[in-house]
């Protein structure tokens, strides 16, 4: 069965009650539940984290190479400094797509740079919750072209 790390970066656990107007007023286990649930539809499986440290997501992608076959990643604000994710990502080379809640393209200019996209499939950003599970079909699809069952 395709097998998929979630990771949900800084202040993610305040989903719900952090600007509600920006991220609306689902939390991070409703998050999670809607993508367990969405992940058993396509016969996939999901491991859900978040985290406020950049360390502790760096050491979670780096064991998940031959534990899990793609990375679905909201790193948060880490989109926009983390070099060191990228990095991670990129030396695992497990397939990768970002997801965020808000369009950061129309956000703040600091929100528009990713140092993540480049290394990702593709990116998903301005559906709120939805963007996750998009980003979820996204990801396994792409996986079962790579290694059709
Ligand atoms: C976010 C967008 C980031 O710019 C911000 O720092 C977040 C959440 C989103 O999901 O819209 O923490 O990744």
């Amino acid at each position: 069965m395709l097998s998929v790390l979630v990771l949900h970066g800084p202040n993610l656990n305040l989903l719900g009650l952090r600007e509600p107007e920006v991220y609306g007023r689902s939390t991070l286990d409703d998050v999670n539940r809607l993508l367990e649930e969405e992940a058993r539809s396509l016969q996939a499986e999901i491991t859900a984290l978040q985290s406020n440290h950049e360390g502790v997501l760096i050491d979670a992608i780096q064991a998940a190479r031959g534990k899990h076959h793609g990375l679905l990643i909201n790193p948060g604000a880490y989109t926009h400094t983390s070099v060191a994710i990228r990095d991670a990502i990129a030396g695992v080379a497990i397939p990768t797509v970002e997801v965020h809640l808000s369009n950061i393209h129309r956000r703040e200019a600091f929100r528009h740079h990713s140092y993540i996209a480049p290394v990702a499939i593709g990116q998903i950003s301005g559906f709120g919750v939805e963007s996750y599970r998009l980003g979820l079909r996204a990801l396994v699809a792409h996986l079962q072209s790579l290694d059709p069952a």
